[in-house]
């Protein structure tokens, strides 16, 4: 793509932004602290999903003070469900560095922010543009897609070398104003019109005369990316267990994956029924009965969770260390933030108390 063409498809682009963004809590106004908030909910979490989220996260932390001063349990049950915990524990981190060395305020420098907390190249071009106006590009995997179609490029997309290059070309192509909206309109095009997997609606598209892709006719010849390892799969055994109305629930390590979140009591491996006396004798548990079964499947990056779960009533309660906690529904509720995984066996919970 020459000069020219590139100066005409950021103005299409743009134009067509215009007409056609949606609107969004986020694109209310350009506090720096609220697009922040949204870049870090966004990634790896689709745009339906964050509204709510953001909404109720902003409410109650309107700014970077009160982020910088919330409690760690407060601030894993409002990301509850949202997953990539650590993206949270990041932000408060951040918030604090922020006030320690910024007054409370971000930074208005792409390489300042890029040292905070969570913050890497994407996060802080993205925060550089729209809050800020400087002309930094923001490579998402939806901008990955569109770049490669309109340049009919068949480098792989997941090599950080193809990534640096499509940042240099766009940080050429991106026009002296606007850069904020010039990103946001890649990424809205990447999400409603430059589409994956048999969805591209070229029809749609702005500047489908000058993308090489649909020029060659065959969009979805591109974006080139190198298979993912497949995920390691770890089987598990869940046990529900309930005292009168109230649930067994561990407080997980303050490291690792999904650090300091409440789950149900675990083991590793398939245990099969007959073995659960033995299990359940470990949480000093004597006299029970067995109420359901449930196996249950959770995806995270790189693992799989294979879940039996065993939903268990009991006469008897001593086991109370203290990362075991007996929980009445209301409390989970309220205040433990347990992770998406063990979702499916809270609903069967919901459903027997209705
Ligand atoms: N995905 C990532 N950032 C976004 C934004 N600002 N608007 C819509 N979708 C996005």
């Amino acid at each position: 793509m020459d000069e020219y063409q590139s100066e005409k498809a950021a103005e299409l682009l743009l134009k067509w932004y215009d007409l056609n963004k949606r609107e969004l809590p986020w694109r209310q106004d350009k506090d720096p602290y609220r697009i922040w908030i949204s870049e870090i909910m966004l990634q790896q979490t689709r745009v339906e999903a964050v509204i709510e989220y953001y909404k109720r996260f902003i409410k109650e932390l309107p700014d970077l003070k009160a982020l910088a001063e919330i409690s760690d349990e407060r601030l894993l049950k409002l990301w509850e469900g949202l997953g990539y915990y650590s993206r949270a524990r990041n932000l408060k981190k951040a918030a604090i560095e922020i006030v320690e060395n910024y007054a409370g305020k971000l930074p208005a420098s792409y390489k300042d922010l890029l040292t905070l907390s969570g913050i890497g190249p994407y996060t802080a071009g993205a925060i550089a543009s729209i809050a800020f106006d400087i002309r930094r590009p923001a490579v998402d995997g939806n901008v990955l897609r569109v770049m490669s179609r309109v340049l009919g490029s068949d480098r792989d997309i997941s090599k950080q070398a193809t990534v640096n290059d499509i940042y240099d070309c766009l940080s050429v192509a991106m026009p002296a104003n606007r850069p904020g909206d010039f990103n946001q309109a890649l990424m809205e095009l990447g999400a409603v019109v430059c589409l994956p997997n048999g969805g591209p609606r070229c029809d749609n598209c702005p500047i489908a005369r000058l993308c090489q892709a649909f020029i060659e006719g065959n969009p979805e010849k591109y974006p080139v990316k190198s298979p993912k390892k497949p995920r390691k799969i770890e089987e598990k055994t869940v046990f529900i267990i309930e005292y009168d109305g109230r649930y067994l629930l561990h407080k997980r390590p303050d490291i690792g994956l999904l650090a300091a979140m409440w789950e149900f009591p675990n083991v590793p491996g398939t245990l099969s029924a007959k073995r659960l006396p033995d299990a359940l004798q470990k949480y000093g548990l004597h006299i029970w009965t067995l109420v359901g079964q449930k196996f249950a499947k959770h995806l995270f990056t790189h693992v799989e969770w294979h879940m039996t779960g065993f939903f268990v009533r009991t006469q008897n309660i001593s086991h109370c260390t203290e990362d075991y906690r007996w929980m009445s529904l209301d409390e989970i509720e309220q205040s433990a933030a347990v992770p998406s995984a063990f979702c499916p066996f809270m609903e069967n919970i919901w459903t027997m108390c209705k």
